[in-house]
């Protein structure tokens, strides 16, 4: 009688992976190479390292050209960053231009770069002008990329957000901007609708943590098993507090009429050292928090409600930074020390001979399977449109109705 072979996909896989000629990257790991340190390896090497963990998306906070020679034909992909002190100047077309000519022209396409972040949490700075100008600035830039021939479908123009833009974030329905930041922000939203960009947030459950950590129940916080909670008006379920807090930020924009905006997070992570206040910054929540998160990225996960959409995120950091100021955790969020040994085992492992090969730990393996054929980001369907829209009606009769 005919035998079938089995096949155990986690093997197959090790298997593909280990062929030089066809090496899929981890298709939606994000992580945030900050250069904060005298003490990090050369770009190239840096480059040799991410491959080796078959990370395919990189965010560097300058446009430093040896980081953008290095990472040329390495088919990660790169988001760059305008300085706060450059936005001003941006405004005007001309500078933009220049700036793109010099910072841009020279290194695309084979350097892959897919976004540029104008300024850094700016709307939760106390600089109203550079909060002004940053719309103004991003229009510039486009303008400037599409002048150029750059191809704006694939260089996304936008911003990186603190959390601290959000009202309220709890229940994720909840989800609303600070009133006195509306102004500002509805052209902003504008102008990510317009161009198809998305809205970048940097959400730190970590930061939540510490400051309530009587309240919140640190398995929630870390993606560990834990019973969750239920957003009482969308009915929906979350176990995990990054994905309340994305949600939250996809009502905010929906309440202003951006429902369809794509958010991402442009930094997530948790310090692995801190001072005697800052509860829960330890090796050991750090390297659950990074690793929980992984698995779930390989799994090409969305958040509840927006299931289908594989979320992306972008893990912050690559390197402990030493020169960062601040309390101690600011210098230890890094997957990696300096030398490029590992702080904590997130489940991406380099072989340590070589940097063509990938080792996953076999917790990630079965999920990473499931990836290969769940492709990037999906449309968000209508009806989930539907629903939030529903969502969003029955919520605001329900405030109306209690105020009345
Ligand atoms: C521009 O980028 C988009 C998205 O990556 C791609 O589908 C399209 O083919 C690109 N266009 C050109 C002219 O390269």
């Amino acid at each position: 009688m005919f035998s079938p072979i089995v096949v155990n996909p986690a093997l197959f896989l090790l298997l593909l992976l280990s062929s030089s000629e066809f090496r899929p990257v981890v298709e939606s790991v994000g992580i945030n190479y900050g250069q904060v340190a005298d003490n990090l390896p050369e770009p190239g090497k840096v480059v040799k390292i991410l491959s080796s963990l078959g990370i395919s998306k990189v965010r560097i906070y300058d446009t430093n050209p040896k980081i953008l020679t290095a990472f040329a034909n390495s088919g990660i992909e790169l988001i760059i960053t305008v300085p706060d002190d450059m936005v001003g100047r941006l405004t005007d077309s001309d500078q933009a231009v220049e700036w793109v000519t010099a910072n841009v022209k020279p290194f695309y396409p084979s350097t892959r770069i897919s976004g540029i972040a104008v300024g850094n949490e700016v709307y939760t700075t106390d600089d109203d002008a550079l909060k002004t100008n940053l719309v103004q600035a991003m229009v510039s830039i486009h303008k400037a990329l599409v002048q150029l021939n750059l191809n704006t479908s694939s260089i996304h123009v936008s911003t990186a957000n603190s959390l601290a833009v959000l009202q309220d974030s709890y229940p994720p329905s909840s989800g609303s901007f600070k009133p006195e930041l509306v102004n500002v922000i509805s052209p902003f939203l504008r102008f990510l609708a317009a161009t198809g960009a998305p809205f970048w947030i940097n959400a730190y459950p970590y930061f939540t943590y510490k400051d309530s950590h009587n309240l919140v129940p640190l398995d929630y916080v870390l993606f560990n098993p834990n019973v969750g909670m239920d957003d009482p008006f969308t009915k929906l379920h979350y176990d995990n507090m990054l994905y309340a807090q994305v949600d939250a930020v996809v009502f905010a924009l929906a309440r202003m009429g951006f429902g369809g905006v794509d958010v991402r997070v442009a930094e997530t992570g948790w310090p692995s050292k801190g001072d005697s206040d800052e509860f829960g910054a330890t090796a050991e929540n750090a390297r659950d928090y990074n690793k929980n998160l992984v698995v779930r990225q390989i799994a090409g996960e969305g958040t509840p409600l927006r299931p289908d959409r594989r979320l992306e995120v972008y893990l912050f950091a690559l390197f402990n930074e030493d020169l960062k100021p601040g309390p101690t955790s600011e210098r230890n969020y890094g997957l990696y020390k300096p030398d490029g040994t590992m702080s904590y085992n997130v489940g991406l492992t380099a072989s340590a001979t070589s940097a063509q090969s990938i080792t996953l730990t076999s917790s990630s393996q079965t999920a990473l399977t499931s990836t290969a054929s769940a492709s990037s980001a999906s449309p968000v369907t209508p009806i989930t449109y539907y629903w939030i829209t529903i969502c969003f009606l029955t919520y605001q009769c329900l405030i109306t109705f209690q105020i009345k």
